[in-house]
């Protein structure tokens, strides 16, 4: 069977064109260009570029430190890994949430600076303003909302977002301000499943889920959670595909061991 993951360069409309099939959409994060080269040779459709880098490159407790010269670095670094995969960048918190004219001129330095595809950012009726007037300079724009982990300190937990009505309905009217604004998709991080479900089948833009469900267009897990190189992070929308701590430290071991025997290098691994 032929996807789209097998066709050359992945961009917005394939994505569009992928939620028209009903072909899911695979997204995965990644911060540097190893990384990104494994990932886009393996049939990935979109990288993300998360400013959760602050947390698993950079060992913060939040999203919020990294700064907008650290993304850029983060980003070139993947984009330089990748032949085929749609590559969408975090703006970083404080680099649009002032005012348009900021937001467009941070948008344009990723844009510029990093050779990417495209920007994500967080928030619905409060970015809406900057979501339009980036768009309208010729940038793709993902949406993100639901647990927006920018706004931490205003929710105080990262637990599930919206079970409430009130903050329910709002979800859904600034997924359709979203929409209407002319983002390409959008990230609902940490809902219920059946608003997903709700909000995704009433958009016509796709839609990626992380802890959001399975009725979302696509899905997308931070690669270090995925992999298992962060293990004590285990909430229950994640699904850990390889315990890659646990292999590293046995290597590591071993080379460590290897060192101090004497064993490596042998006559074969010198000149
Ligand atoms: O920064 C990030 O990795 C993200 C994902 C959690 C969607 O925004």
């Amino acid at each position: 069977m032929s996807t789209h993951s097998d066709t050359k360069k992945i961009t917005t409309n394939t994505l569009q064109r992928m939620k028209e099939n009903g072909e899911k959409i695979s997204m995965i994060t990644a911060y540097d260009y190893s990384f990104a080269k494994i990932f886009d040779a393996a049939g990935i459709d979109v990288i993300l570029v998360g400013d959760s880098a602050s947390n698993v490159m950079a060992g913060h407790e939040t999203t919020l430190p990294i700064t907008l010269d650290q993304m850029i670095y983060h980003a070139s670094s993947v984009i330089r890994g990748i032949d085929r995969c749609l590559v969408i960048v975090d703006m970083p918190f404080g680099s649009y949430q002032s005012n348009s004219k900021e937001a467009l001129f941070s948008a344009v330095r990723i844009m510029k600076e990093t050779g990417a595809h495209a920007v994500k950012l967080e928030g619905g009726e409060e970015v809406l303003e900057s979501v339009k007037r980036i768009i309208s300079a010729g940038v793709p724009v993902m949406g993100h909302l639901g647990l927006t982990p920018q706004s931490i300190y205003k929710f105080g937990t990262y637990t599930v977002r919206a079970r409430e009505e009130e903050e329910a309905e709002k979800l859904r009217k600034d997924a359709k301000l979203l929409q209407e604004a002319g983002c390409f998709g959008i990230v609902l991080e940490k809902i219920p499943a059946s608003l997903a479900k709700e909000v995704s089948e009433s958009l016509v833009i796709p839609t990626i889920s992380i802890g959001a469900g399975k009725y979302c267009d696509g899905q997308v897990l931070v690669m270090h959670d995925m992999l298992g190189i962060t293990t004590e992070f285990k909430p229950r929308f994640l699904r850990q595909y390889l315990n890659l701590q646990k292999i590293i430290t046995k290597a590591v071991k071993q080379y460590i061991g290897d060192v101090k025997a004497k064993d490596f290098p042998n006559d074969q691994e010198q000149y």
